[in-house]
């Protein structure tokens, strides 16, 4: 007689917790050190991911406290509804003790100077790390003014050719490897928003961009021979920014030759993550919105360089995307950034939503959000670092889809193939894609496990 199956009850009732929780120990137990490197490491972001690491690795900051990690703090339900299991205890994330941050800019502050002059952290927080920033220099970035209109390099690498930068790069990543006895990198671009540039021939093929790094190619933009040095190392990449990044086929290409992860783009921090949140109850309560108007006004460096047009564009695209793919129709959604400098790294974002009702009778809903855009964006940095280095070590490669609740415009697994903006849909991605990698079953939320039809 053929033995019963098991029900699903069965199978999600007896998911074994604690050996997965041994797993991920005996895992971590195992891992040395791990070195973060940002583009742009002098940035509002990049200090503020710094010293919070420092914070953290010295218990000078409660890491027990929720405020925005989902690899520290948050929760997943694995097996039975009622079972609720810590990401960290079943992921092998690295501890922040083993993180160790570095990075590329352009300007000559040491990292405790850019922390300062940043004015995200109070002074007297940023002064209890002030010993490991202290002396802690940039390393000279590769820059072109041609993508970033409204800065000048202070430092930066000189390089005959793009390619020869990308070579400096890769040496960069080995020497600071190497000096901080770090096995594993994770490379993360907070630099500044570049030009809106369309994609060309150059970045069709590998081949082509290999081609077009030798010959100085106007096309290669700076933030992407940080991406090609990383990919020939084989190191995952996240790109924050709204600028154009790893999605070109070249740079899949490479990150598929050389098993590499990578993800992004433009962290959804403050405004996005909320159309992302709020646009699927008017879809789910099928109340059509008119129109979404946003505003923002923004004082810091990141404001100063959205203030220039064709960097505007590029965040522009990236804010204006989620309507279409989560509504299902296209709905007018102007979009202002205005350069403030009182408002500092305390952007005001003003969203105006205007809906029918039942026999077209209009409403509207105001949201004022008096965000603190790197208080937001710096928990996602290390998420994203301690996430991408354990999808590497999972054999991942290619674009990281389940890590597309960071991004306000995710990088598609493939060319062509429609992406998910809706947060909810992005979240369950997450979640189910974590239970697949530690050997979890999936869960579908059918609740087939509390009943049984019957035939
Ligand atoms: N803070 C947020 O909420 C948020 C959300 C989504 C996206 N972003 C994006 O993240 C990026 C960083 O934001 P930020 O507020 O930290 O900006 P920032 O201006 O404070 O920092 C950017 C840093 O990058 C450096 N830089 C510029 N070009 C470089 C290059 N080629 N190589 C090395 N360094 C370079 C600059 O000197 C600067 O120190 C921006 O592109 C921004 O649009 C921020």
């Amino acid at each position: 007689m053929a033995k019963a199956k098991p029900s699903s009850q069965q199978v999600l009732t007896t998911v074994n917790v604690d050996k997965l929780k041994r797993a991920a120990s005996a895992e971590k137990k195992k891992l040395g050190k791990l070195a973060l490197l940002l583009v742009g490491c002098n940035g509002a972001i990049a200090t503020t991911v710094r010293v919070g690491v420092e914070l953290l690795k010295r218990g000078l900051a409660d890491a027990e406290e929720k405020q925005g990690m989902l690899a520290q703090t948050g929760t997943i339900r694995i097996g039975a509804r009622d079972s609720q299991v810590r990401i960290n205890d079943i992921v092998s994330v690295s501890d922040f003790d083993d993180i160790v941050v570095g990075g590329w800019d352009i300007n000559k502050m040491d990292a405790y100077e850019a922390a300062r002059f940043a004015r995200v952290l109070d002074p007297s927080l940023v002064d209890q790390v002030k010993g490991a920033l202290k002396g802690q220099k940039a390393m000279p970035g590769y820059f072109e003014n041609a993508y970033v209109k409204n800065l000048k390099a202070e430092i930066s690498i000189k390089a005959k050719t793009k390619m020869d930068a990308a070579k400096q790069i890769m040496r960069d990543i080995e020497n600071f490897k190497k000096k901080h006895k770090a096995d594993r990198a994770v490379v993360i671009y907070v630099g500044s928003t570049e030009r809106y540039h369309e994609v060309k021939p150059v970045h069709q093929t590998l081949a082509a961009f290999e081609k077009g790094l030798q010959s100085n190619s106007p096309d290669i933009a700076p933030s992407q021979v940080y991406i090609y040095a990383a990919f020939k190392l084989g190191i995952p990449h996240h790109n924050f920014s709204p600028s154009q990044g790893s999605e070109i086929p070249a740079l899949r290409e490479l990150a598929q030759k050389t098993g590499t992860p990578f993800s992004g783009n433009d962290g959804k921090t403050g405004q996005t993550w909320m159309k992302s949140v709020i646009m699927p109850g008017f879809k789910g309560k099928e109340l059509r919105i008119a129109g979404w108007a946003a505003n923002n006004w923004i004082g810091n460096k990141d404001g100063l360089v959205l203030d220039e047009p064709g960097s505007f564009q590029t965040k522009k695209k990236s804010k204006s995307n989620q309507a279409a793919n989560i509504l299902g129709y296209e709905i007018e959604q102007p979009v202002l950034i205005s350069y403030y400098k009182i408002a500092g790294d305390d952007k005001h974002a003003m969203d105006r939503i205007d809906f029918k009702g039942f026999l077209g009778y209009p409403m509207i809903i105001d949201i004022s959000f008096f965000c603190r855009d790197s208080i937001l964006a710096a928990p996602m940095v290390i998420d994203l670092c301690r996430f991408l280095d354990w999808a590497k070590r999972k054999g991942m490669a290619g674009s990281q889809e389940w890590l597309s609740l960071y991004s306000k415009s995710p990088i598609s697994v493939a060319d062509g193939v429609p992406v998910q903006h809706d947060f909810f849909i992005q979240r369950e991605k997450f979640e189910n894609t974590i239970r697949e990698l530690v050997g979890a079953p999936i869960i579908t939320h059918l609740g087939n496990e509390y009943w049984q039809r019957g035939n």
